[in-house]
């Protein structure tokens, strides 16, 4: 029988995009519509949205006193179809998801949430006039929490999967907002959506889903232990038996320097030499002294403490120091943004930066830098390490997350064999990581060995071939509840 999957999440590209959820709740879908799979994404119907897909309106339903419309489109150029909840009262104002256009967490984050779970529950009991019930609701980061903890008190119900893509990010509210938001009491306990005397979203979804997910093996074993789990390791534990890692994959259609639109020139293993093409182009772009010999480093972030920003705020003057060229782009922490554009401003001949969200830049960077740095302090799985070898740019990563299960370092026996494809490091420290900066700038001056590990790195299979059959199996296990 074919699966009916419900697909619940907070952004997806290409219609909303403010990170990595974004990349999988857009490619994962479409994967497993691949294998066969009915599934349908349900996300609100921001003002931001962007699409030339065509929009229906397709019903209305009334949730805590609240109507919603249900519009219908399709994740632009795909067949998998996605329901907007459209609620102007709430979505229908400038900014992103979660902040407003001066960058500020909306007001009423909770009540925008609850009210896009709530009509998610109703999409889910087939109560909204679609026509159409699902068997398994898979729901994504705290946003969706709620979806879960709601169903778990109908009868009979669909089986839930909850994927945590970070627990940094929880959704917690002061307890006066579970009588303003007017949800149900039962869920009000320790071992419900209660934490701490405040109200959890994620909670929801940790403690109610029949699975639960997250991006990489590691980051599994991590959120486990005290310094990982924000917490909720506890829980965490508890519920080992339920919960597992599966690797993000990565959309290769729109990561490909074969075909990529965005970038100067096109090239693949067999045409490396023409990455420099890109490397040049991008040099000019941002001002930069053009010279292709001169190692480009890169980094793309939202500019937050997870991403280890600091380690490399502190590194500069040394790394500044040396024969490279630094180039950035990100948005986030004001202190972060103001730091790096000081060093920038007093180093126009080694360091661009961009302060902004563009994604045609992110595809350039990618093609035109040499190497890219990753020295997240906790990284669930981390999809610019997967980008970056697929474009022949080296990854400096920590050894954390989704990064130490995708980067092999290049020691010298990994480069001797073949298996190498960038830089790791363990501690986060700025020491650890100047260290490995450094070693990257050896291995660089030896060409055959640079380009042994692009090649590496651009061989690797980071489709969501694999993943999307680990989802498979683990929705063939789960069954609808009380049915
Ligand atoms: P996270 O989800 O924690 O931000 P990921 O590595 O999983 O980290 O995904 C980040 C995604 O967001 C990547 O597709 C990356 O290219 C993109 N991204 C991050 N910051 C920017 C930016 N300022 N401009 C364009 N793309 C960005
Ligand atoms: C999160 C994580 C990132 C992951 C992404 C998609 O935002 O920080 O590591 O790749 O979600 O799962």
């Amino acid at each position: 029988m074919i699966k009916k999957i419900l697909f619940v999440t907070s952004e997806a590209h290409p219609l909303i995009k403010t990170g990595g959820l974004a990349d999988v709740s857009g490619s994962l879908p479409k994967a497993l519509s691949g294998l066969g799979v009915d599934v349908r994404l349900i996300m609100p119907n921001y003002q931001a949205i962007k699409t030339t897909e065509e929009i229906f309106y397709k019903s209305t339903v009334r949730v805590n006193h609240i109507d919603a419309n249900i519009l219908e489109t399709r994740l632009p150029g795909t067949q998998v179809l996605v329901w907007l909840v459209d609620c102007p009262e709430f979505f229908d104002f400038p900014g992103n998801p979660y902040v407003d256009e001066q960058g500020n967490a909306w007001a009423n984050s909770a009540g925008r949430f609850a009210l896009f779970c709530r009509v998610a529950v109703e999409v889910a009991m087939n109560r909204s006039y679609l026509d159409w019930t699902p068997g398994i609701i898979h729901c994504n980061d705290w946003q969706s929490g709620l979806v879960p903890a709601l169903l778990s008190l109908e009868a009979s119900r669909p089986a839930t999967v909850f994927t945590i893509h970070n627990m940094a990010y929880q959704g917690l509210f002061p307890k006066s907002t579970l009588t303003a938001l007017n949800l149900p009491k039962p869920l009000w306990n320790p071992a419900g959506i209660e934490f701490n005397g405040m109200l959890s979203f994620i909670k929801g979804g940790l403690a109610y889903a029949d699975r639960i997910t997250t991006v990489s093996p590691t980051y599994a074993v991590e959120i486990q232990t005290a310094d990982y789990g924000y917490g909720l390791e506890g829980l965490l534990s508890h519920r080992n038996d339920a919960l597992t890692g599966i690797l993000n994959g990565i959309d290769l259609g729109q990561w490909n320097p074969r075909t990529d639109p965005a970038i100067s020139e096109h090239y693949d293993i067999s045409t490396l030499n023409k990455k420099q093409l890109n490397k040049s182009a991008l040099q000019k772009k941002l001002s930069l002294p053009v010279d292709i010999n001169i190692p480009v480093f890169a980094l793309i972030s939202r500019l937050v403490e997870q991403k280890g920003i600091d380690l490399v705020v502190e590194c500069l003057p040394g790394m500044l120091a040396l024969p490279l060229q630094f180039v950035l782009l990100g948005r986030g922490d004001k202190e972060f943004e103001q730091q790096l554009s000081r060093f920038a401003k007093t180093h126009p001949d080694k360091m661009a930066i961009t302060l902004g969200y563009d994604e045609t830049l992110a595809h350039q960077l990618e093609a035109g830098a040499d190497i890219f740095l990753m020295p997240s302090r906790f990284e669930p799985c981390g999809l610019n390490q997967l980008y970056s070898q697929r474009y022949g740019t080296v990854p400096i990563v920590r050894k954390t997350g989704g990064l130490a299960d995708t980067v092999v370092d290049a020691l010298p026996e990994n480069l001797g064999n073949k298996t190498a494809t960038g830089f790791v490091f363990n501690e986060a420290t700025a020491g650890t990581l100047m260290e490995a900066i450094k070693r990257a700038l050896l291995v660089y001056g030896q060409p055959e060995a640079w380009k042994q590990l692009q090649a590496t790195g651009m061989q690797q299979d980071h489709s969501w071939h694999k993943s999307a059959k680990d989802y498979m199996a683990l929705y063939e296990k789960l069954v609808p509840a009380g049915r």
